[in-house]
């Protein structure tokens, strides 16, 4: 039987209580709107750990004054259904006042990692990542959390983050799911309408398109940025944010591009959607 636990000394008791018992927590912390992306990370939590902690909290912290905070999709009573249907254990579902109180003044800041790409056109928004991270290890206590490779550049910040902080939690990166045609899953893909969703496909083709320059051996990180620029543009709807080819771990621009791999990554808004998407090149 799932509980579900809306207060923070609530979801403290119920961890503590369990780690004293000898148990492992498995955390995959979630802003709802549940797909299977999402889902796969619960499994995959599911069968490593003895007990399955998600949560679900639309963090304010990490939205931009012009973003979509507000109308960021919601849907409590099916996501709690599925997350009951997987086995989670303790579903965490607190409100923005019981996260930030009104004399809240305390930021995890990630500095290197947080600049570039997303932390360029999203200015603040790894902070209020890193933050609520943070946040939410501390009060569901978890042995190990699952985070997407969706959100690369998330994964990094977080990585970066528990490896500086000394934090007790291991980060188990999981692949991305995706559509039929393989556009990544994402919540906020019910924003497109069915023209734009037939665009969106733009995203993951390009990537698809500097896979094969990789396997062709390519070197010259211009010609991958052309070739998905070239891609995403024949896509009437499509405005770049960013692409970029980096490097895996430091998330710098690479100036050759070697068998030692490449991070090819990306943000278009589709219409008024902003989606990302990336792809290891060569699968390392
Ligand atoms: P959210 O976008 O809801 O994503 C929650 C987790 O699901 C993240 O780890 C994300 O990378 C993963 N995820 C999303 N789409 C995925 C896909 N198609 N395949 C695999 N995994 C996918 O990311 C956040 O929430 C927030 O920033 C959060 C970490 C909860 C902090 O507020």
């Amino acid at each position: 039987k799932m509980e579900t636990l809306q207060t923070t000394t609530g979801m403290k008791e119920w961890s503590r209580n369990h780690l004293r018992q000898g148990r492992t927590i498995g955390f995959v912390p979630t802003m709802g709107y549940l797909h299977e992306g999402h889902l796969s990370l619960m499994r995959r939590a599911r069968t490593e750990n003895d007990l399955l902690v998600a949560s679900i909290f639309v963090n304010p912290t990490q939205f931009g004054q012009n973003e979509d905070l507000d109308s960021y999709p919601r849907s409590p009573e099916s996501d709690a259904a599925k997350c009951a249907d997987i086995g989670v254990d303790a579903l965490f579902t607190p409100t923005p006042r019981e996260m930030y109180g009104p004399d809240f003044q305390t930021y995890v800041d990630v500095e290197r990692v947080s600049g570039p790409l997303c932390g360029a056109s999203r200015p603040g928004h790894f902070r209020g990542v890193a933050t609520v991270v943070t946040k939410l290890f501390n009060i569901v206590g978890a042995t190990a959390a699952y985070f997407g490779q969706k959100d690369y550049q998330q994964l990094q910040v977080i990585t970066t983050m528990v490896r500086d902080l000394n934090m007790d939690v291991r980060i188990v990166p999981c692949p991305t799911l995706r559509e039929s045609d393989g556009l990544a899953m994402s919540s906020r893909n019910s924003y497109l309408s069915p023209e734009e969703r037939k665009q969106a496909v733009c995203l993951y083709q390009a990537l698809n398109a500097a896979d094969a320059l990789f396997g062709r051996g390519e070197g010259n990180p211009q010609a991958y940025l052309s070739i998905m620029r070239d891609r995403v543009e024949q896509e009437p709807s499509a405005q770049i944010d960013y692409i970029e080819l980096v490097d895996p771990r430091t998330l710098e621009n690479l100036d050759h591009v070697d068998r030692s791999g490449a991070l090819a990554i990306l943000a278009v808004r589709i219409g008024k959607t902003r989606l990302i998407d990336n792809m290891l090149l060569g699968g390392v």
